[in-house]
């Protein structure tokens, strides 16, 4: 079923945020998404998600993010809707202050 959630919401359900900034530059466990929209494209967003040792950010730790999901029940539980809705989130993140892009 799906939540209902913004990607705003959902990436702070799930957790993304403790590894991830999503409104500055700064790296913490995983590199800040604030960017992510301007660097990359919803393939490629998916896909990190989804299969988060396909690509491995040079200077990262491999197998953390994926681990840290799967313990969640993240890939059991997560509704299409909302994995679609973090993502189109995260492709609108374009390093801006103050977050997406109108
Ligand atoms: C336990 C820490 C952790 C959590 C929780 C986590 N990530 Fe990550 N994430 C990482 C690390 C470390 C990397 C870099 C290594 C890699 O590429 O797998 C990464 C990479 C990424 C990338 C690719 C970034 C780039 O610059 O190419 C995306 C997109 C991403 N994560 C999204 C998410 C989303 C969405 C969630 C929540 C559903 C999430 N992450 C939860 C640690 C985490």
């Amino acid at each position: 079923m799906a939540s209902g959630k913004s990607g705003a919401e959902l990436v702070k359900q799930w957790g993304c945020v403790n590894c991830h900034k999503l409104d500055g530059p700064e790296r913490l466990v995983g590199p800040s998404l604030w960017d992510i929209g301007a660097r990359q494209d919803k393939r490629y967003i998916l896909e990190s998600i989804l299969d988060p040792d396909a690509v491995v950010v040079p200077g990262y730790p491999p197998g953390v993010m994926k681990s840290t999901l799967e313990g969640m029940g993240f890939y059991q539980k997560v509704a299409l809707a909302d994995l679609k809705a973090l993502v189109e989130y995260l492709a609108s993140l374009q390093g801006q202050p103050g977050g997406e892009k109108q």
